[in-house]
């Protein structure tokens, strides 16, 4: 607003001038600190990965900038994944804004889709990954490349070779969490002066081809799949790890918890979307217990299974059970969950 009432030849408008970009630097520096602590704040749907790089596109474009040819070629397929698809595309943008600082002269940035197969080979040629069904995003740029020891460090946090106050060092390890978050994987290739190859690998979601519903099966068991958002709650991160693959491959969408506090902010914030909770008894804190007492509240017809270490009779003096609750006893038994989650949220058979 000052600077439209300066006039044209006003000695100050240089300083508005600064000014302003150092707010605007503030404001992107803060966007990134936000996204990369905020990691809990994943959105997920199912969509197509496909869909979504045509959507950027144009985003993509001005980020570039004109001397910089952009292609980018999708393998025709459905490559449904459940994903954020704003961190998604934050994670483009990020690839994209490095590329473009790579070739000051121009180049080539591309982008393509595959479907890849993980299997013990792969994980034990690349030395990562898991078993599974990906679809992987190729991202190329002709720009400068980098060497090893840069090549090493590239997703540590505020590891920039930017000069100050152009890099934060944070686009990428940004990226990183994104991927992780979503069980994938992402992973560079580069050798100075020969440009370099990020790869993507997100979790592809499998369609039976004679049911709509997702099946896995799992050491010669078929575990039948199903529909709908749970949220999940659970103070141990490896059970929470472990919940979101296990029921992300069986079809459903998959909402993290990591104590009854977070359980009521996620459940008040996304209630319509979310049709089920499956959450643990003994949490530190607001326990499982106090949790649904709140979340019941919030929505009275809220279906929930409780899971459980511990001995049936003691939890089951908390009164925690009614129609639209149930508990499974610790350690979860594949099957079961699942067979269960369909009855709860009555998927017909
Ligand atoms: N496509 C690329 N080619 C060569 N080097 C790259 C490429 N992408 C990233 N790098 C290297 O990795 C470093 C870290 O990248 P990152 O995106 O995390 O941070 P930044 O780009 O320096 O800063 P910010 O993204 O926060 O603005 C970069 O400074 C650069 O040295
Ligand atoms: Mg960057």
């Amino acid at each position: 607003m000052i600077q439209t009432e300066m006039s044209s030849d006003n000695p100050q408008r240089d300083k508005m001038g600064q000014i302003l970009k150092a707010a605007e630097r503030a404001t992107n520096l803060t966007r990134s600190l936000l996204t990369f602590s905020r990691k809990q704040e994943l959105k997920l749907e199912q969509f197509d990965l496909n869909d979504t790089i045509k959507n950027v596109e144009i985003f993509l474009r001005r980020v570039i900038g004109e001397d910089i040819k952009l292609i980018i070629s999708l393998k025709e397929d459905n490559f449904r994944v459940a994903a954020d698809k704003g961190h998604i595309e934050q994670v483009l943008m990020n690839l994209a804004a490095n590329a473009r600082d790579v070739m000051p002269e121009g180049g080539i940035f591309s982008i393509s889709t595959d479907v890849i197969e993980m299997d013990e080979t792969f994980i034990k040629m690349h030395g990562y990954g898991a078993l599974g069904r990906y679809v992987v995003i190729s991202v190329v740029d002709t720009g400068v490349g980098m060497d090893e020891t840069t090549r090493q460090r590239i997703f540590e946090p505020f590891f920039t070779t930017k000069e100050t106050g152009r890099g934060t060092g944070l686009g990428l390890s940004i990226a990183y969490g994104i991927i992780q978050q979503h069980n994938g994987h992402i992973h560079v290739y580069s050798e100075l002066g020969q440009g370099t190859t990020f790869k993507i690998y997100l979790p592809l979601m499998q369609r039976d081809a004679h049911s709509s519903d997702v099946k896995i099966s799992l050491q010669n068991q078929v575990i039948p799949g199903g529909r709908g958002t749970i949220l999940v709650v659970d103070d141990e991160a490896s059970v929470n790890d472990y919940l979101k693959k296990f029921l992300t491959d069986l079809g459903y969408v998959v909402l993290l918890a990591r104590d009854g506090q977070e359980a009521i902010d996620i459940f008040r914030a996304q209630k319509d979307e979310i049709d089920l909770v499956l959450m643990d008894v003994v949490m530190p804190n607001i326990n499982g217990s106090e949790a649904a007492t709140e979340i019941k509240r919030l929505s009275p017809k809220v279906k929930i299974i409780f899971t459980s270490g511990y001995p049936y009779d003691l939890i089951n003096e908390q009164k925690l059970f009614t129609e639209s609750s149930r508990i499974l006893m610790k350690p979860l038994i594949p099957t079961e969950l699942a067979v269960t989650l369909r009855e709860i949220l009555a998927i017909p058979n």
